[in-house]
């Protein structure tokens, strides 16, 4: 029959590994492997130089000493693992976040039953907020789709989220010409005018950036006068080398804004404390945004086990072992500077280098040096023009302290492409 031929044809032309036109979600087809899975495609067949230790610089995970309260609060806390805990996360660990936030940007107030969620690590969170702010149906209400606007470079999950929510992610240049600002100078009012959802990072993972207080204000601005959320992913706010940043909801409020309106902010325990594998992080801000995120969270049920969040919890109401974090990354910084020149990042602990050709680079630091970092292309994406503005710089994390900092900055050096 014609009118079957025509439906089995389009489906299998669009998406040639699809069996039907039901089964499979296609959204995910247009997500590339993700940066580690490439590299680790890269490296496929090369040996790192066996003459010396292997350094890895790849992935962005603070190798620091357990912060002394951990074992112990854990060790009281054994019997909570059997219990379900709920999804918002308790009281206690609501209470614990919403009085850092208030310590941290001087904030009068944040109510911890309507302004704060627990999040197993930022990563699920920052992906699930698009499934619950962006409107997959746009395109069908309206012709246009919905706009997800993330800087370029960005971590990953913003552009995982923003397609798979149905979303076209809309991509901010950050680079040497933008001071590795998202500039929101260029875009179009039309685009303004579909967005719905902004992700914004600061300090910047890979390129080191910190928002100040006017670039908060101005997005804030254009979210008002255009109707989208900002979605501002922190977690790196307590690794800097100056001034310390200032956070969306600070600026927020020192703008008269009402219950941080239009805003949600993340953050987590995994570089401040130093406990990725903790998966522990919070959601705040704006009380409609958290009440509709928590609905989504009650189904898909990223709950933080209750032992965990009274770890969670001593993490955000101790400072010295942030102060002591910051203190190792600030060497490290400065050890691998010392050698390799070139100015120091305003915040995060990863360096951002410019190189003549990234893979070829990444793979020449292993071949000759023993050493994994990851080509700055693969945390980027091509925008409308073909250009992926990671593309000539190389990522490398210094979270083995100053003195591997400093013997990365002599083995990257020598690496000749
Ligand atoms: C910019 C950025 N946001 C969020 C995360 C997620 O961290 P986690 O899920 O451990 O909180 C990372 C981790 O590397 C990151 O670099």
């Amino acid at each position: 029959m014609v009118h079957g031929a025509r439906l089995l044809l389009p489906v299998a032309l669009i998406y040639p590994n699809k069996v039907n036109n039901k089964s499979q979600q296609p959204r995910l087809d247009r997500l590339g492997a993700y940066p580690f899975e490439r590299l680790k495609a890269l490296f496929a067949g090369s040996h790192g130089n066996t003459e010396l230790d292997h350094i890895d610089a790849g992935a962005g995970e603070p190798r620091l000493p357990l912060p002394a309260f951990v074992a112990p609060t854990l060790q009281q806390q054994l019997a909570g693992f059997s219990k379900y805990p709920s999804t918002i996360g308790g009281m206690e660990l609501r209470t614990a976040i919403a009085a850092w936030l208030v310590r941290r940007y001087g904030l009068s107030d944040v109510n911890p039953s309507t302004q704060v969620l627990s999040a197993n690590g930022t990563r699920e969170a920052l992906f699930a907020i698009a499934h619950a702010l962006v409107n997959p149906d746009a395109e069908k209400l309206s012709g246009r789709k919905a706009y997800v606007m993330m800087p370029n470079p960005m971590y990953q999950i913003y552009l995982g989220a923003a397609y798979t929510a149905g979303a076209e992610p809309y991509l901010l240049a950050c680079n040497h010409q933008t001071g590795f600002a998202p500039d929101l100078s260029n875009v179009p009012d039309e685009v303004w005018a579909d967005t719905a959802l902004v992700y914004v990072c600061s300090p910047s993972n890979p390129t080191g950036w910190i928002a100040d207080e006017a670039y908060y204000a101005e997005l804030l601005a254009l979210a008002d006068k255009h109707d989208f959320y900002v979605v501002s992913d922190e977690c790196y706010s307590e690794i800097y080398w100056a001034d310390k940043p200032a956070g969306l909801m600070q600026v927020a409020e020192n703008l008269g804004r009402e219950g941080f309106s239009r805003c949600l902010v993340m953050n987590s325990l995994s570089k401040r404390s130093a406990l990725p594998g903790m998966r522990s992080g919070l959601i705040a801000g704006d009380a409609e945004l958290i009440k509709r995120f928590s609905k989504l969270r009650s189904y898909t049920g990223p709950a933080t086990p209750l032992p965990l969040q009274h770890v969670a919890a001593a993490a955000w109401s101790d400072e010295p072992h942030v102060q002591a974090h910051l203190e190792v990354y600030r060497q490290s910084l400065e050890a691998f500077f010392d050698v390799y020149g070139g100015d120091i990042p305003a915040g995060s602990f990863f360096v951002w280098l410019p190189v003549s050709n990234d893979e070829a680079f990444s793979l020449a630091a292993y071949q000759q040096q023993n050493v994994t970092i990851l080509p700055g292309s693969y945390l980027g994406a091509e925008d409308a023009q073909g250009i992926n503005p990671g593309s000539g710089y190389v990522r490398a994390a210094l979270v083995d302290g100053p003195d591997a900092a400093a013997e990365l900055a002599r083995r990257l050096k020598q690496v000749r492409v």
